[in-house]
């Protein structure tokens, strides 16, 4: 009797040699990623859009920063497409139309700070190397900068939001937070949008808490810079958080699927409300389900922030380690068990990646 065989699909030489090309050009790409990092972090970008095409002594000298490196790394920007260069005249020139999305208060919004997720992320690189063969975790140790990082994500797609559209998905609040509400930010990280709030709306109290010491300290600095006295500040850890009606407005920005026990903190968020009170959350807004994923903008980027960081944190803390696509359809049944009976989902045209929940408590 003849013995079945499966025959291989053919191989194809010209798709081989192509995807080898893109390969190419991933590493190309993710190099200069890690340059447009260093032009946010040295402030080398916003230098460079103040200035006329310049020599790299003149752009060092007003940057204050060393030539030799300031040299090498305008030939990365040139060579990726960043900068404009007449070697002629040795000048280098940003044009403005990449100073658009590069710059601190960029009209297109600073795309140079997910630029800067990549190297803080792969601070931990070899750590999560022998963590896919033990399975364990990490710690927000291993990560430095990255509340800096977050601080200034969140301050774009949270703070300067915050009152036009995010605080408005519940028409209550702003009136509410005028009168004087008592308001909790759980995993509240650098605090911006805390202090935010605390200064615009003098007769409410704002209490902020999350796990990492660094950010706390930052917070406590951010808010005592701003003059601002009805905002606390404290290192807590939410596992297990039980206070209860203590609050009238509870939001948590990006600050739920990274927890030890998302599950367990939704309840505790809920027991801490008072009736009547408010629940905002905003987390990341792709599906639970992988070929949903597929046209999700900046996905692979997501699902590598999740196994690199949001994943691993928390497993790190002894967590389920949900992962940063842990999708919209598991949030809400989260919300729901929790003890939400109506949670609301909105998204914003001008920010794909994020989605916005509004849940009361009757
Ligand atoms: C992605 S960051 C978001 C921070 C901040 N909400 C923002 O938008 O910039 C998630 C935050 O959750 C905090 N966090 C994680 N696990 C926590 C826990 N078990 N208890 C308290 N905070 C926690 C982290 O320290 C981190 O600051």
């Amino acid at each position: 009797m003849m013995e079945a065989t499966r025959a291989l699909p053919a191989f194809e030489e010209a798709a081989a040699e192509a995807f080898a090309e893109r390969v190419a050009e991933m590493a190309n790409t993710a190099a200069v990623t890690v340059m447009v990092s260093l032009g946010h972090r040295t402030g080398l970008f916003d230098t460079l859009s103040s200035l006329p095409p310049s020599t790299s002594v003149a752009i060092a000298e007003a940057a204050e920063l060393s030539e030799r490196y300031v040299r090498e790394w305008l030939a990365a920007m040139v060579t990726g497409g960043i900068v404009s260069y007449d070697g002629k005249s040795g000048t280098y020139h940003l044009p403005p139309e990449h100073a658009a999305c590069l710059t601190r208060g960029a009209p297109l919004g600073n795309l140079a700070v997910a630029a800067n997720a990549i190297p803080v992320i792969a601070a931990a690189h070899d750590r999560i190397v022998e963590c896919f063969e033990t399975g364990e975790g990490t710690r927000y140790e291993d990560y430095p900068c990255f509340h800096q990082m977050m601080a200034e994500d969140s301050g774009q797609t949270v703070v300067d939001q915050l009152f036009d559209l995010i605080l408005p998905l519940a028409p209550e609040l702003p009136g509410r937070l005028v009168q004087g509400i008592d308001v909790l930010d759980a995993g509240c990280g650098s605090g911006r949008a805390l202090v935010a709030m605390a200064a615009r709306y003098p007769n409410s109290r704002f209490t902020g808490y999350d796990l990492c010491a660094d950010a706390i300290a930052s917070a406590q600095q951010t808010a005592r810079a701003a003059g601002v006295e009805n905002v606390r500040f404290e290192r807590r850890d939410l596992t297990g958080f039980d206070e209860k009606e203590a609050y009238d407005l509870v939001t948590s920005f990006d600050a739920v699927h990274d927890q030890k026990d998302p599950q367990g903190l939704l309840k505790g968020l809920y027991g801490a409300l008072r009736p009547g009170g408010v629940y905002l959350m905003q987390d990341i807004g792709g599906s639970a389900k992988l070929e949903n994923n597929l046209d999700f903008p900046m996905a692979a980027f997501l699902y590598t922030a999740s196994c690199m960081h949001c994943m691993p944190v928390s497993l790190g803390q002894g967590g389920n380690g949900l992962g940063t696509m842990w999708g919209w359809e598991t949030a809400l049944e989260m919300l729901k068990e929790a003890g939400f009976e109506a949670p609301e989902k909105s998204t914003f045209d001008h920010d794909p990646l994020n989605v916005w929940f509004v849940s009361r408590k009757a």
